[in-house]
């Protein structure tokens, strides 16, 4: 039931303040101490290595910034299906991890089941409690989301980028080194912040039908918002079935930059952060080619940014480390919009399926 929203999408992405609450809930302690599974030793590990594909895959990117700058830990990520086949040499101090909100997808318990008996321990990060992945796991860290209807993957995405922050905070605790000022207990704005996100709706909409009439879309992200500018684009294709295309802000210059004319919308993902000045320099060199530069960024942000800027979503003030999880709400806001602006099928996009059980 779509309790009164038009689409399971809809539902869904309200949803989150309620659903990362429970994630919280299952993994930190009323006093805020992590109380993720005992089993879960990163004393024992030199290396993760984490591998899903589409969305869960993005989760997992993110998961890299965190593992590497919080828990100072190496950190491979790929994508099921190049992994399984690549046979990698696997050391028996990796730990392994499968981010599947399914748990059913086929290369992905493709991938696991090749760390079997290789990896120190294998991980899995799943929605559905009774899927393959979670049999299959050694430890399973359900997700908490609550059934996931639209093929669009929204709710299980941030409730997997809340586990991955925590199991980073855990792994450095476990190493000795001192976590970053204010988590975990910071991760107790996140509900609230998505709620005030969420009140955006109407400007995003706005913006959305213009992106509508768009025939490409690129997404512009640096640092811990690159993954997020690959899933922006990943859900704007799939639901509106407008082609986009999602690059770190810094390759820019490399390649994608020739595509650059009034026709083609840049979304830039960049709160006020040290790498702000970076990206917003890539964002100037768009508009002195007459592209059109939607920013998604905060008040701080939209001040230095100053004129030219066609459009500016003026998201809250988040803690730096907790900013994928928040701009992960106008990507899928953005993406469902421009969707129903086109009158797509939103919760059933063609050619997709929710679980993809065959390679
Ligand atoms: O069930 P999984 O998380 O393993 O599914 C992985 C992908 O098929 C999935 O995330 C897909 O990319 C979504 N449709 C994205 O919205």
């Amino acid at each position: 039931d779509k309790d009164g929203h038009k689409h399971f999408m809809a539902k869904e992405i309200a949803e989150q303040p309620m659903a990362i609450d429970r994630t919280l809930h299952a993994y930190l302690s009323e006093t805020d101490d992590i109380t993720l599974p005992d089993e879960l030793d990163f004393t024992k590990i030199d290396r993760l290595t984490m591998v899903a594909c589409g969305t869960g895959y993005y989760a997992c990117m993110v998961g890299k910034y965190w593992f590497e700058q919080i828990a100072k830990m190496p950190v491979e990520v790929d994508v099921a299906s190049e992994f399984r086949y690549r046979e990698p040499p696997v050391s028996d101090r990796t730990l392994a991890l499968f981010a599947s909100q399914s748990g059913e997808t086929a290369d992905t318990l493709a991938a696991l089941r090749y760390m079997t008996g290789k990896a120190d321990q294998i991980v899995g990060l799943v929605n559905v409690s009774e899927s393959s992945i979670a049999r299959e796991s050694d430890v399973v860290l359900p997700l908490y989301a609550g059934p996931e209807i639209s093929v669009a993957s929204t709710k299980a995405f941030t409730c997997q980028l809340t586990i991955l922050l925590i199991m980073a905070l855990q792994a450095a605790q476990q190493r000795g080194i001192a976590l970053p000022e204010g988590l975990p207990s910071d991760l107790r704005a996140i509900p609230g912040l998505i709620h005030q996100t969420l009140m955006l709706e109407d400007e995003i909409t706005a913006t959305s039908r213009e992106l509508a009439t768009a025939r490409d879309i690129i997404f512009l992200g640096r640092g811990h918002l690159y993954p997020l500018a690959l899933e922006g684009a990943l859900k704007l294709k799939e639901l509106s079935y407008i082609h986009a295309e999602g690059y770190a802000s810094g390759e820019l210059k490399h390649g994608p930059i020739a595509l650059i004319e009034d026709t083609v919308p840049v979304v830039v993902l960049a709160p006020r952060d040290v790498l702000f000045e970076k990206t917003i320099s890539n964002m100037q060199e768009v508009m002195a080619r007459g592209g059109r530069v939607v920013l998604i960024t905060d008040a701080e942000g939209a001040r230095i940014s100053g004129e030219g800027t066609s459009e500016v979503i003026t998201m809250p003030q988040v803690p730096n480390a907790l900013a994928p999880i928040l701009y992960a709400i106008p990507a899928q806001l953005l993406a469902y919009h421009t969707a129903v602006a086109k009158g797509t099928d939103v919760d059933q996009p063609r050619n997709l399926a929710k679980s993809v059980t065959v390679e």
